[in-house]
């Protein structure tokens, strides 16, 4: 597959804006994509909020292989179980969205395969290169960073003890470190500790410079 010219029809294509929120669990990334989306609707511009895995047949697949236990996957499997998943993504919702003109807030997006499956061992760059063969590049990525302790006292004081809660942080460590090593024009880190008003507000800063190429109604 000719990944360049690939990614240049993507590009061609574009209307709309492509921002992505990322970060390991408990970061409060749905959170500020929620709060970004109504603040955006309140000044008239088009916007949607998508979700990953989705609730396409792949996604579907991947949350009750997820509910199942991972053991069953191979790293490999699961990184084109969510390529699988992604390209469903790009047909049905983000292209279409994109093309209508529309703000596009991915709540997750293919930086998370690149610190997910490349904590399990893959290559971070060639699972970048696989997803923009098929997925549009987004216009700024919002990396949620806070650390690994607090984020599973957010996610985990209701479930999960002893081993699996070892586990679910040995990894996690390695999706973060992944993560925070990441760098780009379009990248941003984002301190998840700050007040919540306070980052609200930065990604308000970040994103409103960039509204100029969308269209707000009336
Ligand atoms: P989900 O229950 O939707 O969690 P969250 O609310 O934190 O987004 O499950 C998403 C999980 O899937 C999360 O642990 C990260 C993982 N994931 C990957 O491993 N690779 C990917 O490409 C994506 C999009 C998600």
């Amino acid at each position: 597959m000719d990944i360049d010219a690939s990614a240049a029809h993507h590009a061609s294509e574009r209307r709309g804006l492509l921002v992505a929120f990322e970060g390991i669990d408990g970061a409060g990334k749905s959170t500020q994509a929620k709060l970004l989306a109504e603040w955006l609707g309140s000044k008239g511009f088009p916007v949607s909020v998508f979700h990953e895995p989705t609730p396409g047949p792949v996604g579907l697949e991947i949350r009750r292989l997820a509910k199942a236990g991972r053991d069953e996957l191979t790293p490999r499997r699961e990184f084109e179980l969510f390529l699988e998943d992604r390209a469903w993504d790009v047909r049905e919702r983000i292209g279409p969205a994109l093309a209508r003109g529309e703000v596009v807030l991915m709540d997750r997006y293919y930086i998370s395969s690149m610190a997910y499956q490349g904590a399990l061992g893959l290559d971070p760059a060639e699972i970048l290169r696989a997803n923009e063969a098929i997925a549009p590049r987004p216009d700024l990525v919002l990396v949620f960073t806070l650390p690994v302790d607090v984020a599973l006292e957010r996610v985990c004081s209701r479930h999960a003890s002893g081993q699996d809660l070892f586990e679910k942080r040995e990894s996690l460590v390695r999706v973060r470190e992944i993560f925070d090593g990441l760098e780009g024009s379009h990248f941003r880190h984002i301190d998840a500790e700050a007040p919540l008003d306070a980052i609200t507000e930065r990604v308000r800063a970040e994103v409103e410079p960039m509204l100029a190429r969308v269209m707000a109604a009336g």
